[in-house]
């Protein structure tokens, strides 16, 4: 892969995150459309739909020949294709149904099964990070970088809560009382893409979360990682997009995060009322 190849999907990669960033402002507050997917807090809204919409269209026109995934109409084009594009319209649904503003249009590009390109931008904010492979990371074209947080009562971490997580003890909840109690603070701010890009620009120092698909973390792992920082499964070893499980970090805390996880014990489940 040439500089210049990446660059050009750098380059339609945030055509589309911008495409589909546009949408969402244009809905923000103005949603007439709000349905659950099936699990119950699992939404879906005409702005997920019309910011997929805008995404595809810049696609078909740039790389037709190229495979696709995107949370909501799933796999399409050519999936033999060593280019697979990993999308979700709208990071942070929920979030934007109550006008919370921390949501992102999150452009990711696998090529043979590694992400090189990741494009998230923030439209409330006006905020656009863009990494590539070897090229760096930006946020609105200045270079990033992670912080230098290097022990956990100094860190500002973040995590998230997965849609099954009233049905499985492995919810996270005890990982994140764990954690809120060894740091700073843990947020949960409700959009992974968010809390990659905010990782790989050091206002976090790292993020965990389990229960994800390949488009909430494609495109923000390209970002943490050109920005310096560490990606892996919890247990350190290589990460794999089809687990759902992501440890981020600034690299410094890595160990001592990876620890924290494994060896923080699962609580029972609530029941609910
Ligand atoms: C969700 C957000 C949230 C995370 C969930 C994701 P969506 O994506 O990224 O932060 O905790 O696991 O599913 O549904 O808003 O696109
Ligand atoms: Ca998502
Ligand atoms: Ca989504």
């Amino acid at each position: 892969m040439t500089k210049n190849e990446l660059q050009f999907f750098l380059d339609v990669a945030t055509l589309a995150a911008q495409a589909g960033g546009a949408v969402l402002k244009y809905y923000l507050g103005n949603l007439t459309d709000v349905q659950e997917k099936g699990r119950s807090g699992d939404l879906v809204t005409e702005a997920d739909k019309a910011s997929e919409a805008a995404i595809l269209a810049v696609l078909e026109r740039h790389v037709p020949d190229h495979g696709i995934l995107t949370e909501e109409s799933g796999e399409l084009g050519d999936l033999k294709s060593p280019y697979l594009w990993a999308i979700d319209p709208l990071d942070g649904t929920t979030n934007f149904a109550h006008q919370y503003p921390f949501f992102s249009a999150s452009i990711g590009l696998l090529i043979n099964g590694v992400p090189q390109v990741g494009v998230i931008y923030d439209p409330f904010h006006d905020e656009l990070f863009q990494a590539a492979k070897g090229l760096g990371a930006t946020c609105n074209n200045r270079l990033i970088s992670v912080s230098k947080t290097n022990s956990l009562d100094k860190s500002l971490l973040v995590t998230g809560f997965a849609y099954d997580r009233r049905e499985t003890t492995d919810n996270n909840y005890a990982e994140f009382a764990h954690l809120t109690h060894l740091t700073q603070g843990v947020r949960r701010s409700g959009a992974a893409s968010i809390d990659l890009a905010h990782t790989a620009c050091g206002r976090l120092d790292g993020y965990w979360e389990r229960g994800l698909s390949p488009w909430d973390m494609a495109a923000g792992i390209v970002l943490v990682e050109e920005a310096g920082g560490k990606v892996t499964a919890y247990d350190t070893s290589p990460f794999q997009i089809s687990s759902g499980r992501i440890l981020a970090t600034n690299g410094y805390l890595h160990e001592r995060l990876s620890q924290t996880l494994i060896e923080t014990p699962a609580l029972s489940s609530w029941k609910d009322k």
